[in-house]
């Protein structure tokens, strides 16, 4: 059985001392041990968040981070600056980073590489856009989006991953995938996952779903079997999310 894996995407959310009193709010209420409930906060709230979650079993992520060890990357961050701050996932390859800040199936591929290398959890993040989805190739896209994020990675670290599929066109805009839509997809990368490696490894990967997910449309989603999890944006940032990891309450 896959334990289920809900991680709030603050993105640029929050402030130091914002973020201290959202994880003060949300802490003692989201505590679930059935479910591994994560906070991404912004690189400059890490610190401040791990200090709030000190005790809790709430885990800490971050939104990206730099593929190279270190160098003259101005404005960049690398795996071990998360680990040394306690951070123990890193969500990688947001379609936010690939559509604004050049973030390309390779570079997707390198930080893969390069978190399972230093031991941070990789929530690797694929998803069509609504042009796309409307020509219908939707699967094809997802379809390279996986086999390219996870090219030479060995089946062992493989199965660490977590992969989110987030449809851009439901992302922020309050237009969520039927639940019909997302476990179709969600099954997709599982078989990819399964001519890529095999059974275990894609039976071992946790798929999350991520668009415009909140305390209402939750439950269907998290009934889905190939769904095991959500990547939360706007619900994460407000009490809602408490709902969210109760879901099927
Ligand atoms: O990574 C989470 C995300 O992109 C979904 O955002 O605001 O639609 O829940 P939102």
């Amino acid at each position: 059985m896959r334990k289920p894996i809900i991680a709030g995407n603050w993105k640029m959310n929050k402030t130091a001392t914002e973020a201290v009193a959202l994880v003060e709010l949300l802490k003692e209420k989201v505590a679930n041990k059935d479910v591994k409930v994560v906070f991404c906060p912004p690189y400059t709230s890490l610190v401040a968040v791990k200090e709030g979650l000190d005790g809790s079993t709430v885990g800490l992520g971050a939104q990206n981070m730099h593929f190279e060890d270190n160098g003259a990357f101005t404005g960049e961050i690398s795996a071990d600056m998360l680990l040394d701050l306690g951070v123990e996932y890193v969500i990688i390859g947001h379609s936010e980073r690939r559509q604004y800040f050049n973030e390309t199936n390779e570079t997707v591929n390198k930080k893969l590489h390069k978190a399972l290398e230093k031991g941070l959890i990789p929530i690797v993040c694929v998803g069509e856009s609504l042009q796309e989805r409307e020509e219908g190739i939707q699967e094809a896209v997802v379809t390279t989006q996986v086999c390219e994020a996870f090219k030479n990675v060995q089946a062992d670290d493989a199965a660490k991953t977590v992969v989110a599929y987030e449809p851009i066109w439901a992302i922020g805009t309050g237009k969520t995938a039927t639940s019909d839509q997302a476990e179709e997809v969600c099954r997709w990368i599982r078989e990819n996952l399964e001519k890529i490696y095999d059974s275990e490894v894609a039976q071992t990967v946790r798929i999350q779903y991520g668009g415009s997910v909140n305390a209402s449309n939750v439950d269907e989603l998290m009934g889905m079997p190939n769904i095991d999890g959500a990547l939360v944006g706007g619900a994460s940032l407000k009490e809602d999310f408490v709902r969210i990891v109760q879901f099927g309450a």
